[in-house]
């Protein structure tokens, strides 16, 4: 009889840079991005909206394959078992922005709920962070609302140092939420 052990049931996980979308690739992107707004509630998780419920699929998918033709962003994705369920994305100043031009700003981080624990978000930090100095990048920059600990937590953990705190960061429910803002530097 086959002897099973726990390392056979543990999820395969991966991170990659993706420019095109295969498969079912963009559904689960989407779906990925419904349930981790879903799962926020009212607390409002954004991914390039500022909406408490998702907004039509329809206009999801055009988020997605619009940020694919942006050439200052790049995305990453997290799988597992092959099934897209987490990303982040790396912003750059414009050409235009040459005073700025060493710095980039990661954005748009989150793990689907049910994905959550295994290390992806993890795993999809270091990859920006990898790209971030091939690409010859100096620092980067991120901003978080205040209330989410398990991210804040996570960015403390890789060395970012939050520079400032904003009481005014963004408006649920007529309520202002107050943000953090963080920096690290890439060697
Ligand atoms: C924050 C988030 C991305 C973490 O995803 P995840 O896949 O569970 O994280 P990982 O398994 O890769 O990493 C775990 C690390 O994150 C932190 N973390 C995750 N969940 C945590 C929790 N509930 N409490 C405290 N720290 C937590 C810890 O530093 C942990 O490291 P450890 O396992 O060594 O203790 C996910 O909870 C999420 O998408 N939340 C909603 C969106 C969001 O807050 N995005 C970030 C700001 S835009």
């Amino acid at each position: 009889m086959q002897n099973n052990t726990k390392k056979d049931f543990e999820p395969k996980i991966k991170v990659e840079k993706l420019t095109g979308f295969k498969g079912s690739d963009l559904e689960d992107l989407c779906d990925a991005m419904e349930k981790t707004i879903a799962d926020a509630g009212t607390g409002l998780f954004s991914v390039g909206f500022n909406w408490v419920e998702a907004p039509p699929r329809e206009k999801l998918e055009s988020y997605w394959k619009g940020l694919l033709l942006v050439p200052e962003r790049t995305l990453f994705v997290g799988r597992i078992d092959g099934v897209i369920a987490s990303s982040i994305q790396i912003i750059k100043p414009p050409p235009s922005n040459q005073a700025q031009s060493f710095a980039a700003t990661m954005r748009e981080h989150f793990v689907a709920p049910w994905a959550r624990g295994h290390g992806l978000a993890k795993l999809l930090l270091k990859a920006v962070e990898e790209e971030c100095v091939a690409q010859k990048l100096k620092i980067l920059k991120l901003e978080v609302r205040a209330s989410r600990d398990a991210a804040i937590s996570l960015y403390e953990s890789f060395g970012f140092k939050r520079w400032g705190m904003l009481d005014k960061y963004e408006m649920v429910g007529g309520n202002y939420i107050a943000g953090y803002f963080y920096y690290k530097d890439l060697l």
